[in-house]
């Protein structure tokens, strides 16, 4: 039950940009389960237009994503003028694929900054003041962990990188400029799937990230997954990560967006870690991946990824304490719901 401390006389609207997609989607589900409106958009160039009808399935309440790109700023502009009375948007819409950037730059500015001041304009006309915004524990770069959020941010290793920092530069500008509400989350590693194995992850082609990679090789997609890198100055000599399930993730942006309704984002600018605060060798979660799904997973030991930090994860006392939010799933439980997931996938692809 949703419980507005914010003064609206009725349910906020919210705008969800990249609402088919990974974190989109989920996060759509715990807007909708909350009581919220909730209008989606997004592209479909990395998710696919049936992930509507998932969530509907999921929450009994019918919802549309509409196919708008937040590159087309006379388009964006329209669409939010149709839906009048926006409250706040969450934005996820974004190129995220780092080897990938670093290879098209201009394509990464392009979407993920271009469209993120586009979307700033569309927000400005409408008078619409608060936002959530997806950004990265990778502006941190090699950090001592446990990092928090006084922690320096770093010259970016790729565009990708880069394209989060000058966005939350922007989104602090804009602040500066006509006083918008900015909440920036910046997210450690999302993993895992709903539990009703109707929405996930949906990397196209062959995964970058360890998770899908892991669950792609057991359902037999991948010949096998390759550790990169075993000799890292870690107790296993893997790489450490701060894996948080996507469940997690999607219901700290509705605590973000409550925090920011009800006028207590004072700084109208700032930023969240958003992690479980414990770190995960790469070992651990192949370990925890065999664990729950009683797969053997065919593993070899190849050289470092480039660009791999040691080790990370996050200090989210901030967030516990502002928010009054914290993690509720272990990594067992996000393996175990990215095994379904994938299953699932695969009976969806066979029929
Ligand atoms: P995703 O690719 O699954 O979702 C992004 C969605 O945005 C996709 O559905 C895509 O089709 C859509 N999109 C992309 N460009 C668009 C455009 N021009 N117009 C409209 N829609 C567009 O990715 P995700 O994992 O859900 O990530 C969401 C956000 O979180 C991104 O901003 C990403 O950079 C950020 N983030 C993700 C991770 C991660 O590991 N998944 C980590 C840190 C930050
Ligand atoms: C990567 C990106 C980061 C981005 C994040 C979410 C890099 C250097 N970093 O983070 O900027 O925010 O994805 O999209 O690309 N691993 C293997 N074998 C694999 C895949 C991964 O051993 O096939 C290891 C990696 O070396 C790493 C860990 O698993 O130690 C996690 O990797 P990954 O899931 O790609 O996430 P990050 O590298 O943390």
């Amino acid at each position: 039950m949703l419980i507005f401390t914010n003064n609206l006389n009725k349910t906020p609207k919210i705008l969800v940009t990249g609402a088919a997609g990974f974190i989109g989607s989920h996060t759509m589900v715990e807007l909708q389960q909350a009581g919220y409106q909730v209008i989606g958009l997004d592209n479909f160039e990395n998710s696919s237009i049936h992930v509507a009808d998932q969530i509907s399935s999921i929450t009994g309440t019918p919802i549309t994503i509409e196919n708008i790109d937040i590159r087309n700023k006379k388009a964006l502009i329209a669409f939010v003028q149709q839906h009048k009375d926006i409250h706040a948007v969450i934005h996820f819409a974004a190129y995220k694929a780092v080897g990938e950037s670093v290879q098209f730059p201009t394509k990464y500015y392009e979407n993920n900054v271009g469209g993120t001041a586009n979307l700033l304009d569309a927000m400005a006309v409408n008078d619409i003041n608060s936002i959530v915004f997806s950004s990265s524990c990778t502006v941190y770069g090699e950090a001592n962990p446990p990092v928090d959020e006084t922690t320096p941010v770093q010259i970016a290793t790729s565009p990708y990188g880069n394209t989060k920092q000058i966005c939350e530069e922007l989104l602090r500008d804009q602040n500066r400029a006509n006083g918008l509400n900015v909440i920036s989350l910046r997210y450690f590693n999302p993993v895992g799937a709903h539990d009703s194995a109707l929405i996930g992850e949906l990397p196209l082609g062959i995964p970058n990230n360890l998770v899908p990679f892991i669950t792609q090789t057991a359902i037999g997609k991948r010949k096998q997954l390759t550790v990169f890198g075993n000799d890292y100055p870690t107790p296993d000599g893997t790489c450490i990560r701060d894996y948080i399930h996507v469940v997690d993730l999607a219901k700290a942006h509705l605590k973000a967006l409550e925090y920011q309704l009800a006028g207590k984002n004072q700084l109208g600018f700032d930023v969240f870690n958003l992690g479980t605060g414990k770190g995960s060798s790469v070992l651990e979660v192949v370990a925890a991946f065999e664990k729950v799904s009683g797969q053997h997973l065919n593993m070899v030991f190849g050289p470092r990824r480039a660009g791999d930090v040691v080790q990370v994860y996050a200090a989210c006392d901030k967030a516990n304490k502002a928010l009054g939010w914290k993690t509720e799933r272990n990594l067992e439980n996000c393996m175990q719901t990215a095994w379904a997931w994938e299953q699932a996938l695969a009976k969806m692809e066979n029929k």
